[in-house]
């Protein structure tokens, strides 16, 4: 079996693949690691064939639909996930073949109620239903203590203790762990009475993940996230940094257009020197009077450098093939110390 675990931030994900028919999968692929699962999967000469995410995630960003249609490949979950673009849903006990490798799903509801763990070889990949010292939480939507218990101690932990056990999320820096080590060792599974366990995971008290709305949006409806938006747009354009326009600026450079998309207010009290004024909101509404001419080399400017690179895609995409945005925002401008004059 070819195997690569990655980490980002404490998430896990893996490739894995078949070296005798070169067919590989990636379980719980996290979006900012597209490239990355694409390049490994060429290094190792592997094609992949399956995307498959072990739960509806709630804390980070999943690739799985984004990598499925881009490969034309299927998406893979629990056949109860609510996931809308789910191609292939796996019912307990299933397996899918991975050229020679079978990955067998584990239903394993308790974190979420679509949760699973895939067991492949000799390795047992278990979501946020077993982690390394300690469980995934059942605090989040769809989770249930009760459930977390059963699928623990009456399905996962009866398995070969020899197994090797890869989650989908680690905290310390350590890539493995096995089913005996955890038994033995894991706090959690010390607490095996039902009404104990549930107890202790009912009072943890843990605070809510960071993007847990826009995770749990994204991941369920396909949708693309707001980092998302602004990488493609930023794919877009391209950029002038701050020390290149204060150039500019400075010699009165009469062939670029500063154009200023913060609101009225913004602009009035600090803009650069000669910048023209019209807010993201109504940019398509008053391009075709304020802006005639598409020739015009336009660097849009806002607070923080985001909206500013959106407006400057939208310009290209209706036609201003010379729109730039600024590498920066005004925020940065006026800490460096560059003019600003206001109304
Ligand atoms: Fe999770």
């Amino acid at each position: 079996m070819i195997f690569e675990q990655l980490a980002t931030g404490g998430c896990r994900s893996y490739l894995i693949g078949c070296g005798d028919t070169c067919a590989a999968a990636v379980i719980d692929p996290e979006l900012s690691q597209v490239d990355r699962y694409l390049a490994l999967a060429s290094n190792h000469g592997l094609r992949i064939h399956y995307l498959i995410d072990t739960h509806t995630h709630a804390d980070h960003f999943s690739a799985g639909r984004q990598l499925s249609r881009r490969l034309d490949v299927p998406m893979v979950m629990h056949q109860s996930s609510p996931a809308p673009f789910v191609d292939m849903r796996l019912g307990d006990g299933e397996s899918i073949a991975l050229g020679k490798l079978r990955l067998k799903a584990l239903h394993t509801p308790g974190h979420t109620r679509d949760s699973m763990c895939l067991l492949v070889e000799n390795r047992l990949f278990t979501g946020d239903t077993l982690l390394i010292g300690g469980t995934g939480r059942t605090d989040l939507p769809t989770g249930n203590p009760e459930a977390l218990h059963d699928s623990l101690f009456n399905h996962i932990l009866r398995l070969d203790p020899a197994l090797e056990v890869y989650p989908a999320h680690e905290y310390k820096n350590r890539d493995h762990t096995t089913l005996g080590q955890e038994i033995r060792d894991n706090p959690r599974l010390q607490r095996r009475d039902p009404g104990e366990f549930v107890q202790m995971m009912r009072n943890l008290n843990l605070s809510m993940p960071t993007h847990l709305t826009e995770a749990l949006r994204t991941n369920l409806s396909g949708g693309k996230t707001i980092a998302q938006l602004l990488s493609e747009a930023a794919a877009l354009v391209s950029f002038m940094s701050l020390d290149e326009l204060r150039a500019r600026v400075d010699a009165h450079d009469a062939g670029i257009l500063v154009l200023d998309v913060r609101e009225r207010d913004a602009y009035a009290i600090g803009h650069i020197p000669g910048a023209r004024h019209l807010p993201r909101g109504q940019l398509e509404l008053r391009v075709n009077d304020e802006l005639p001419d598409p020739t015009l080399r336009i660097l849009t400017v806002c607070e923080f450098g985001r909206v500013s690179t959106l407006a400057a895609a939208t310009l290209r995409q209706i036609g201003f093939q010379r729109a730039i945005a600024l590498d920066g925002g005004m925020k940065a401008w006026r800490e460096a110390g560059h003019p600003v004059v206001s109304d």
